[in-house]
């Protein structure tokens, strides 16, 4: 059976002390249990090092929330994925909507970011989606096959194995609007399908695919219950301790 997942993304959210109260808070209520999926958090870069301290005796695993598509040297700014791996993170978020919205990252740039990732042994949760008007057009499978393929397909089937999927529709990020349960299953069963196409119904069956975009703990385990939905990528509600423990319990 594939792994199902409940990862946290904290985005641009919490200084250093509130981040550390958190993961100690989330902390405390794991510690001893066996949570029935994989949970993660995806902090900023500042808060992975200390936080993974704080987490090392728990079932929580971390990410970062990004990495530079360069190795090292002269990019004044950039944290290299080598850089996350050394805090102790696992886990690196990429193509994440907003970063490719405010900042520009394309299909081939995360192309080169995952490469990054892989090659310093993080694992990858890769984003994918459509903005609203490609929804209203109808073009979402479009879409979506497009960002797999200009980013990921690449990949061959031993790396594909690192990669977890969130499908996370634009327009339901942060928004309130989730996508409904049957527009989730809909498109991860249609994703399932481009990947047993290009990598076998094995890899595709494995495949972790998680849904994100406004799944709170209301509407979480509604969203679960479809057979192709594996967990979710949570971001406001990953923020407040009880929010996240509830989802996480109904995954
Ligand atoms: P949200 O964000 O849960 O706040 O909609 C999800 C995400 O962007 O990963």
């Amino acid at each position: 059976m594939r792994k199902t997942m409940v990862a946290g993304n904290w985005k641009m959210n919490k200084n250093l002390q509130e981040g550390v109260a958190l993961a100690q808070e989330l902390t405390s209520a794991l510690k001893g249990t066996t949570p029935r999926c994989e949970v993660v958090i995806g902090t900023p870069f500042i808060h992975l090092a200390t936080v993974a301290q704080v987490i090392k005796d728990s079932p929580i695993r971390l990410s970062a929330e990004n990495c530079s598509d360069k190795v090292s040297g002269a990019y004044t700014g950039e944290v290299s994925a080598e850089m996350v791996k050394s805090t102790g993170a696992e886990y690196c978020i990429l193509g994440h909507s907003e970063r490719r919205a405010y900042y520009h990252e394309d299909n081939e740039l995360l192309k080169e970011k995952v490469l990054r990732a892989l090659e310093n042994g993080l694992k990858v949760i890769f984003c994918i989606g459509e903005v609203k008007e490609e929804r209203e057009a109808g073009k979402q499978n479009e879409v979506v096959k497009s960002q797999l393929e200009g980013s990921l397909f690449n990949l061959s089937d031993e790396q594909f194995a690192n990669i977890t999927l969130a499908y996370e529709p634009v327009w339901a990020i942060g928004t309130g609007l989730t996508a409904t349960p049957e527009q989730a299953q809909e498109m991860h069963a249609y994703i399932r399908s481009l990947l047993a196409s290009k990598y076998g119904e094995q890899r595709a069956n494995d495949t972790t695919i998680l849904y994100g975009g406004s799944c709170n703990a209301k509407n979480a385990a509604e969203l679960f219950a479809n057979p192709d939905v594996d967990g979710g990528l949570i971001g406001g509600a990953s923020l407040k301790a009880p929010d996240f423990l509830t989802i996480i319990n109904a995954r």
